[in-house]
């Protein structure tokens, strides 16, 4: 992309400054740079009152043109998709953008012959294969949504999705290995479709020779599905405002939020802050370890790096198979140049022997990334010093599902970094800290701390939740007035240098997941022992924050081993393996406010083996807090 890239640090500033000066002709250059079917009239048309937020209006155009068709007059033989699998010994598979673009319009007529039309949903829950890609472009290429479920959620987490959703189809895998772990997706899938009539199709990769059960009338094999297929699919023509697709993030309360993003804005913002963040040259190898099923995975494994027609590494294994120097391996295997991975996986990798890290040449590297929660101290050192020899830029990037794309972030090479910092916004954020009275703290004082605000808008941002405007609205658009509330807290320093703190709320970031904390407490009050509960986060070497609930059992019911177990099983039959708390302490009671809220504050010193509770006189029953206190884990 020629016309996007920033330099130097004094163009940085010149275009932070014309992007605050005029957003919409700033944005207007940008846009230029891709491939519109028709031109938009109106940059930006916004209502913070309503929550509403338009780019780019009348504009027309497709996603799959820009990060596929795009480039295959140059570079249609460049490789767009180095896949790594799970075991070393299986091979790594190449595919171009000619390649990509062959199987994407493929797959896009597969969901044509099944029925999927323009603003249909389809549910995704597959392994990180190439396969995924596909199918996720394939939906873009014919106007379809896609929401993609991360392949570790349980059967109900995937139903509940769907029905909210109403997906009509739905691709999956049959067995994969994680590691050395078998799982079986299609059986998953199978226990979910029993509650969710709108499915009519499900299509079934075969990434195992098993036997694989199929429903007669409703599953189909990819395999045969693609035999069917032309390789010849015109692309939809989308209006810049159309939904390109729904990820469910975490919320402090009830049910997840399908997050709905938009095609145009969501392009153009994943493209140019892919290209200044990362600083790519052409013949550069990009590897992002998230999986797909994430923001991260959609932003910075797929549509961002393919918008700027790099190549990029998809990963199907875990860091720590067959050995702690996979990821190492991989890196010097591939020459990779660009690596952006989590805190909580670089914190997993640095107990282990050094041995693992220094085994590989890893001169290759150029750019290391993080993302997802705080980098601690430790683990940047240990990144800078060990991975990156010193020599390497590391760009933190903070940013979430509901912004799209990287929001601040230093410019690799460019930005000079101090670490723990996310350093400064990219050009078109306009960032605020806001005080509890609800105003900008405005001095550029050596610290100064509040909650993080974003005050204009900007392309990539997530438009509504899903079915749901009024959600959208409470959660980010009415705790401070003309401002999006993120969530987090954070300071800045004198340079305007942000480092994120982490939430305010109840989602408590483990190893890089966003978990809301009241749906695993719904999950752990469905056991029938189980009188009621509270999960707080607390902080965890290696996750960063694990969780920890305090649980209230009915008289009648003892406290066993057997019963921990159980109430785990039933948060990974809810939500999945991932929200399993660490600690589970049953407790006799739970310190209330005398309008019966739980105050978790308190439970969440106890948890962190903290012992200053400040003022509990306004409790319902201060002398709970004593008792939790000596029973804790
Ligand atoms: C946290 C992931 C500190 C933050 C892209 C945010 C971070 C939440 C960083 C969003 C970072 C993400 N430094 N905290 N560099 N990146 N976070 O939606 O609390 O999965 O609100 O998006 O992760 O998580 P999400």
């Amino acid at each position: 992309m020629n016309n996007l890239r920033i330099n130097s640090f004094s163009e940085y500033k010149k275009a932070y400054k014309e992007s605050i000066e005029n957003p919409e002709m700033f944005w207007d250059n940008i846009a230029e740079n891709f491939l519109w079917k028709k031109k938009w009239n109106n940059t930006l048309e916004f209502d913070f009152s309503k929550s509403e937020f338009k780019w780019f209006k009348e504009g027309k155009l497709n996603i799959t043109e820009n990060v596929l068709d795009r480039h295959l007059e140059k570079n249609g033989n460049k490789t767009a998709i180095i896949w790594e699998p799970n075991n070393p010994l299986e091979e790594t598979r190449i595919i171009t953008y000619r390649q990509l673009h062959a199987k994407v319009c493929q797959f896009a007529n597969v969901l044509k012959n099944n029925g999927i039309q323009k603003g249909d949903r389809v549910c995704i829950y597959m392994p990180m294969i190439p396969e995924l890609a596909i199918a996720m472009l394939a939906c873009a290429r014919i106007g379809a949504v896609h929401s993609i479920v991360f392949a570790g959620f349980s059967s109900a987490a995937i139903a509940s999705r769907i029905n909210d959703a109403q997906c009509k189809l739905i691709v999956t895998a049959n067995e994969v290995y994680r590691g050395e772990k078998p799982i079986n997706l299609k059986h998953i899938v199978d226990e979910a479709l029993k509650d969710c009539p709108s499915i009519q199709t499900c299509i079934v990769y075969r990434r195992e020779l098993e036997p694989t059960m199929m429903v007669g009338g409703r599953d189909k094999f990819w395999i045969d599905e693609m035999a069917k297929a032309s390789k010849d699919c015109l692309a939809e023509e989308m209006d810049a405002e159309d939904p390109l697709f729904i990820l469910y993030t975490s919320g402090s309360t009830g049910k997840p939020k399908g997050m709905v993003h938009t095609t145009a804005g969501y392009m153009i913002q994943t493209a140019y802050s892919f290209d200044n963040v990362f600083q790519m040259q052409p013949e550069d190898i990009y590897w992002c370890t998230a999986d797909i099923g994430w923001i991260t995975g959609h932003s910075y494994i797929i549509y961002g790096p393919l918008a700027c027609g790099a190549t990029t590494v998809m990963f199907e294994g875990i860091p720590s198979y067959p050995d702690f120097g996979r990821f190492w391996e991989i890196v010097e295997k591939l020459k990779v140049t660009h690596f952006y991975t989590a805190p909580t996986a670089i914190r997993s990798l640095a107990k282990e022997s050094l041995d693992y890290v220094l085994k590989y040449d890893l001169s290759s590297l150029k750019v290391l990334g993080s993302v997802g929660e705080p980098i601690n101290q430790e683990a940047w050192h240990w990144y800078n010093d060990y991975v990156g020899k010193g020599n390497c830029p590391i760009v933190d990037t903070w940013w979430q599902t509901e912004t799209g794309s990287i929001m601040i972030s230093p410019l690799a090479g460019i930005t000079s970094t101090r670490p723990t910092f996310a350093t400064l916004p990219l050009p078109g954020i306009q960032l605020a800290l806001m005080d509890e009275n609800g105003q900008e703290i405005v001095t550029s004082a050596e610290k100064s701390e509040g909650r993080l605000t974003i005050k204009f808008p900007w392309p990539s941002m997530a438009r509504t939740v899903y079915g749901d405007h009024q959600r959208y609205i409470e959660t980010y658009f009415s705790t401070f007035k003309n401002a999006y509330f993120t969530g987090d807290g954070a300071y800045r320093d004198a340079m305007g240098y942000y480092r994120i703190t982490g939430r305010v709320d109840d989602v408590v970031i483990v190893s890089g997941h966003n978990l809301g904390t009241a749906p695993i407490e719904n999950a752990i009050n469905e056991h029938d022992a189980v009188v009621e509960s509270a999960v707080v986060g607390f902080p965890h070497d290696i996750k960063g924050n694990a969780l920890y609930a305090f649980v209230i059992l009915y008289d009648d019911q003892n406290p066993s081993e057997q019963l921990i177990k159980e109430i785990k099983d039933e948060v990974s039959k809810s939500i999945g393996a991932i929200a399993k708390p660490d600690k589970i302490q049953f407790v006799k009671g739970l310190p209330k406010t005398r309008s019966g809220k739980i105050m978790r504050r308190i439970l969440r010193k106890i948890a962190s083996n903290e012992t200053d509770f400040g003022d509990t006189s306004t409790l319902l029953n201060p002398e709970i807090v004593q008792d939790i206190e000596k029973g804790k884990l």
